[in-house]
C-alpha cells in the first residue's frame, strides 16, 4: 500500500489541489482513498459538488486522524492519500507523520516560500528517527508555465534538507477550473491532457 500525506503548514501553497488530482491519477492505475483531515474540509466540500462520479472515495475526518480507520471501512484501498490542514501544531499531524510512509510538501516556487517550510523540515526529520520508513520530498507548485526555475530558487533547493521530485506541478487554469466543478484534471478534454501527464509523472517518481 501507498500512504502518502500532503503537507505544508501554509494554506495556499496548494496541498488540496495536489492531493485531489493525485489521487485521481492514483485511482486510474489502484483503488485509492483520498482522506481530508482540513477541519474546513475543502477537499470534501469538493467531491460533493462533483458533476460526474470521481474515480476514488473521499473520506472527511474532521474529528482526527485514526491510522486504523481508513483501512478498516469498506474495500480495502491500495493507494491513501492524506490532505492536510495547515498546521503544526496538531496531535493530528504527529499522528499522521507517524502513520505515513511518505510525505510530500508542495512548496511555491520562491527561496522565500521554502525558507517558511523550515519548521516543517524539522518536524519531518524528527518522525524520521521514530520512523524510520518516512521519505520526504518537496513538490513545487505553481511554477510559471514555459519558464524553468530561478537560479536563487535551484540553490535553495540544494541547500534544504528535504530533496525534491524532478516533476513540478505547473500554473494551469484548468486546476482551477476543474476545481470549481469538483472535477479533476483526469475527468476532463484534451485541455488537461498537460496536467494529466504531469500528475502521471508525479506518480512515477512517488512509486519508486
Ligand atoms: N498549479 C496550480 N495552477 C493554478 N492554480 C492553482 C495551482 N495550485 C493551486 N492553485 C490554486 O491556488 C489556490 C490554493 O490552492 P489549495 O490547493 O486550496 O491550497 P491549500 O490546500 O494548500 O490551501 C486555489 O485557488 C487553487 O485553485
Ligand atoms: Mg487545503
Amino acid at each position: 500500500m501507498h500512504y502518502i500525506a500532503v503537507i505544508n503548514q501554509k494554506g495556499g501553497v496548494g496541498k488540496t489541489t495536489i492531493s485531489i488530482n493525485l489521487a485521481a491519477g492514483f485511482a486510474q492505475r489502484l483503488p485509492t482513498l483520498l482522506i481530508d483531515l482540513d477541519p474546513q474540509g475543502t477537499a470534501s466540500a469538493w467531491a460533493s459538488v462533483a458533476s460526474r462520479p470521481l474515480p476514488m472515495r473521499v473520506s472527511h475526518m474532521p474529528a482526527g486522524f485514526d491510522a486504523n480507520r481508513p483501512v478498516a471501512e469498506g474495500d480495502q484501498p491500495e493507494v491513501v492519500i492524506v490532505d492536510c490542514p495547515p498546521t503544526l501544531d496538531s496531535d493530528t499531524v504527529i499522528q499522521v507523520l507517524r502513520s505515513v510512509d511518505q510525505v510530500l510538501i508542495p512548496v511555491l516556487p520562491s527561496p522565500l516560500d521554502l525558507w517558511s517550510s523550515l519548521r516543517l523540515a524539522e518536524s519531518v526529520e524528527e518522525a524520521q528517527r521514530v520512523s524510520g520508513k518516512l521519505q520526504a520530498r518537496l513538490l513545487i507548485n505553481q511554477l510559471e508555465p514555459r519558464s524553468a526555475l530561478s537560479s536563487a530558487m535551484e540553490g535553495a533547493l540544494r541547500e534544504f534538507s528535504i530533496p525534491s521530485l524532478s516533476t513540478a506541478v505547473r500554473r494551469r487554469a484548468v486546476y482551477r477550473s476543474t476545481a470549481m466543478e469538483g472535477l479533476t484534471v483526469f475527468q476532463v478534454g484534451t485541455n488537461g491532457a498537460p496536467a494529466r501527464a504531469e500528475f502521471n509523472a508525479i506518480i512515477d517518481e512517488v512509486r519508486t
